[in-house]
């Protein structure tokens, strides 16, 4: 990680959720309790909880579990830890619905990320929303073929929502996508890089040098009948 000092997880969970929160238009996260909590606006996550410290406060993650099982709306619970065996051993026990796509937490010190322009006859346009970076890849006909979103503040850069479309996967557009937000990201001065990977994803990242700083288990409150 940039100048060799890696934060605590939880500060580094905390830099990622404020970039993660301003790319998705949230308002800002409540933190108490061991956690942050934030009105998602997904469906099925009413209320979305971030565990900061899952690993040394086990109490409190399950506090946070029992509450989510118990709440009446349906709230989301997301953990970052790395005992995910655990994790989801504790949240199944205090009786939250289990998402099976665990994702990855993870880092990169930006001055290491390849740079890896779209080939022809790709063309990428960048817009700039003050902290927002999004980029957009298009085919020769013009039509959407990739892109992500960057949040930069102070020395981090959070992305989010990187995707490729299916007919044009595996040409480099993923790696290109990323090359263009760490570009302006570290215009900016943005020095370290985090996001939360799915299972293909963390393909992508792993083949472009990010490396996991933790696994995310996350779940919800059961369906009432
Ligand atoms: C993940 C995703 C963005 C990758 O986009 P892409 O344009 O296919 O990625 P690239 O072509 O730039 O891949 C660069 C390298 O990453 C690795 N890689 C990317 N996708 C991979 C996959 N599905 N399996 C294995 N390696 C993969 C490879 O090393 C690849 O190089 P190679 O093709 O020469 O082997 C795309 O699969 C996608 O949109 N998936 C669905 C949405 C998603 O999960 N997004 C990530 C959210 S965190």
């Amino acid at each position: 990680m940039a100048g060799g000092m890696v934060p605590p997880l939880p500060d580094l969970i905390r830099r990622w959720q404020h970039g993660w929160g301003v790319a998705c238009g949230l308002a800002p996260a409540d933190e108490a309790d061991g956690a942050l909590h934030v009105l998602s606006g997904k469906p099925g996550r009413n209320l979305e909880s971030i565990v900061l410290d899952a690993d040394g406060d086990p109490a409190a993650l399950r506090a946070l579990a029992a509450q989510v099982a118990g709440s009446p709306d349906p709230d989301w619970l997301t953990v970052p830890t790395t005992s995910p065996r655990q994790v989801a051993d504790a949240l199944s026990e205090e009786g939250v619905r289990l998402c099976t796509a665990q994702e990855h937490f993870m880092a990169i010190s930006l001055a290491e990320h390849p740079d890896r322009p779209a080939e022809l006859p790709y063309q990428v346009v960048l817009e700039r929303d003050g902290p927002l970076l999004d980029v957009r890849i298009t085919d020769e006909r013009g039509e959407p073929a990739a892109h992500g979103l960057a949040v930069v503040h102070q020395e981090f850069a959070v992305a989010h929502n990187i995707a490729t479309y299916r007919a044009h996967r595996r040409r480099g557009l993923g790696g290109a996508v990323m090359g263009e937000l760490v570009r302006e990201a570290r215009r900016r001065g943005a020095r370290t890089g985090l996001l939360v990977a799915s299972r293909q994803g963390r393909q992508l990242y792993t083949a472009l040098g990010w490396t996991p700083l933790a696994e995310v288990v996350s779940g919800g409150t059961r369906p009432r009948r």
